[in-house]
Parts: C-alpha cells; structure tokens; sequence
C-alpha cells in the first residue's frame, strides 16, 4: 500500500468549514486522512504500492499478464491509471484496463482477475485500488468534505497448487434506481467541458449521506450473511472480516448483526477516510502486516458503493 504523505486532521477542517472533531468522529470514526499534494498525482501511489506487492512476489514487471486498476479517480480519462502503472512497470508483456465500480471496484477486479487465472493458472495479475477523493472533493461541502482520503493498495493475483487457498465464493452486485444519491457527474460526456447547464459543485461528489446510509448498512449485513449461509459457514468461522471503510458506525452495526468480537473486524478509517477501492486492499495489507491474517485463515470482503454497487469475497488465504 502507499499514501501521500501529507495529513489533514479533523482540526485542519475545523479552519475550513463548520465542523468539530467530535462530530466527525462521533458520526463517521475518522481522526485524520491522507491526501495529495497540490503537485503530486495518484498514480505515484499506485506504482509504489504496484511495486512492492511485485517485490513481495519476487516478480518483475515484465512477469505480469494483466494489469486492472479499480479507480474513479484516474489522472486522466485517457490514457487510464492501469496503463500509466503499465508503463512505470515496464509490463510489456500485459494487457492493462481501469475498472469502474466505486467503493466496491477492488472486489470486482479482484473477482474478474480470479476468472482468469481459473483459464490460465499461470497468469500473473497485478490488482490494484487507487483513488485520489481529494480531487472530486467540494472543500466547502461539511457532508462530504469530512470523509474521503487518498491513497492505493495492490495485490498480485496468480495460480497455487494448494487448491484449498484462494477465492471461495463472490457476490457482484448493483442497483441503479438510486443512483442520483451519490454521483460526480462533472468530466463525463453528458456535458461539454465548461459547460454552464451543469452547476459547479457537480464537479464534486455529492451525496444525501443519510440514505446511503440506511442502504448502505442494509446492504453491508446482506452481503455478508448471504455468502456465509451459502456457503455453509458461520461468522464465527471468518478469521477476519474486512469491509470497505465508509462509517465506522456501518462497520459497528454489521459486526453486532454477525455477533463478531471487534478482533475479527479490520478498521482502519481512524486514520484514512474512506478512501473507495482502495480501502479494502488498503485495510488487507495491514491486516496481513500486523498478524491478523495467515495462511489458511477464512476471510471476507465486503464493499458498498455510489451506483450503487455492492460486492462480497469470501476467500482462504
Ligand atoms: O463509500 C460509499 C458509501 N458511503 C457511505 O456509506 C456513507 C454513508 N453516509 C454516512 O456515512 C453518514 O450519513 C454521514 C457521515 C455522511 C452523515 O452522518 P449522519 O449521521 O447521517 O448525519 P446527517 O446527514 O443526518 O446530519 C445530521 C446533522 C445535520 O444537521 P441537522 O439537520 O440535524 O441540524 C447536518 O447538517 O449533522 C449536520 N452535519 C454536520 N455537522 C457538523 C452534516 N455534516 C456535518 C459536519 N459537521 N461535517
């Protein structure tokens, strides 16, 4: 995983907009995020996380058949974030796509990049989740403004004969009938560039916090239960459950719903913000890096996003 280094504190945001430390921890559970620089781009993160999860791996650019970025915060629309990451990397041997899926887009790469290693085993896929909120964020908004960050994590895909390890079983869902409850309709093609029909805040995302929230744990607890009952398991059998990091109040309902200790629920939107697909591999990373997570253990994923959209992975590390 990487992050910019730079660190806004819910006291930085009291200088901005009418808002207290309390209220935002209290609501949400964030104490700080980390955000770009004004000169710095997103795509710096993905490679430095791009090039760790390959160093991990003992692999080389070179090495990777396929390189997918879930992003809504590319440095450009064209060329994407997957092709900027294949350059830096020197992949000349892989094909390379951003995908679209807000908050729930890690799950959604990480499923299609299951998919293609059932076709080739041998395939080295290089998943990443990169967003840079910042930049799609209204400064004088204090519903949103207080809860997205930047950063980027990545995790290399590929074949094990221990045929026990890996994706289990996936939900990849949507549900666009409530899709004006969460957008970022500037920069898309419905409107021309500078166009004055579109107001300038919709160059921001906008969000009626309050009912994605109500969808949003409704959804979470669903998505969850499903894939365990199918699957003949109960919560307790999960070593760890990592959902994407929205609201730590979500996060508090779905592990009281599950009846999970807080030991076998990752959070880490303290120190991030919601950070959309790249909380997940965010959180995994740290997950694995303090021990939470080993070899064989049960593991679910859980993500809800704008769209809306919603995943689960269900998966044997
Ligand atoms: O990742 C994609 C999915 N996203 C989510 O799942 C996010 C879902 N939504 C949420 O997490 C929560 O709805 C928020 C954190 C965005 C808001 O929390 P809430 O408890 O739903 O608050 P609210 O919108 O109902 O607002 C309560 C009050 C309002 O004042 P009144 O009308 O009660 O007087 C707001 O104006 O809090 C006010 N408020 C604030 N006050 C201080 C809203 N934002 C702020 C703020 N600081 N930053």
């Amino acid at each position: 995983m990487a992050v910019p280094p730079k660190i806004l504190t819910n006291s930085d945001l009291e200088k901005m907009v009418d808002t207290s430390d309390e209220w935002i921890q209290v609501r949400t559970g964030i104490r700080e995020r980390h955000i770009l620089n004004d000169n710095e781009v997103i795509s710096t993160y993905a490679f430095l996380a791009a090039k760790e999860a390959l160093d991990k791996a003992n692999l080389q650019g070179e090495d990777l058949n396929l390189i997918i970025c879930a992003t809504l915060t590319p440095d450009y629309l064209m060329p994407s974030l997957a092709i900027l990451l294949q350059k830096e990397l020197s992949a000349v041997n892989a094909g390379a796509f951003d995908l679209s899926a807000t908050c729930s887009g890690f799950i959604y790469a990480l499923v299609i990049a299951d998919q293609f290693i059932r076709s080739h085993p041998d395939w080295k896929i290089l998943v990443v989740g990169a967003e840079a909120l910042s930049r799609k964020t209204n400064w004088e908004d204090r519903t949103t403004c207080v809860l997205f960050g930047d950063g980027a994590g990545a995790v290399i895909v590929t074949g094990s004969k221990e045929e026990e390890r890996g994706i289990i079983d996936f939900i990849l869902g949507a549900d666009g009938s409530n899709w004006p409850l969460l957008t970022l309709k500037g920069g898309g093609s419905a409107y021309f560039p500078f166009d004055e029909r579109l107001p300038k805040d919709e160059y921001y995302i906008k969000m009626q916090g309050r009912e994605v929230f109500k969808i949003a744990v409704r959804m979470m607890e669903k998505l969850a239960s499903e894939i365990l009952e199918r699957n003949n398991l109960k919560p307790q059998d999960l070593a760890l459950l990592i959902p994407h990091q929205a609201n730590m109040r979500i996060i508090e309902y779905l592990r009281e719903k599950l009846e999970l200790p807080p030991e076998r629920v990752f959070i880490n939107i303290q120190r991030y913000g919601n950070t959309s697909a790249a909380s997940i591999p965010i959180a995994l990373y740290e997950a694995e890096r303090e021990g939470r997570i080993k070899k064989g253990d049960i593991v679910l994923l859980v993500a809800f996003g704008g769209g809306f959209t919603f995943a689960s992975v269900l998966l044997r590390w």
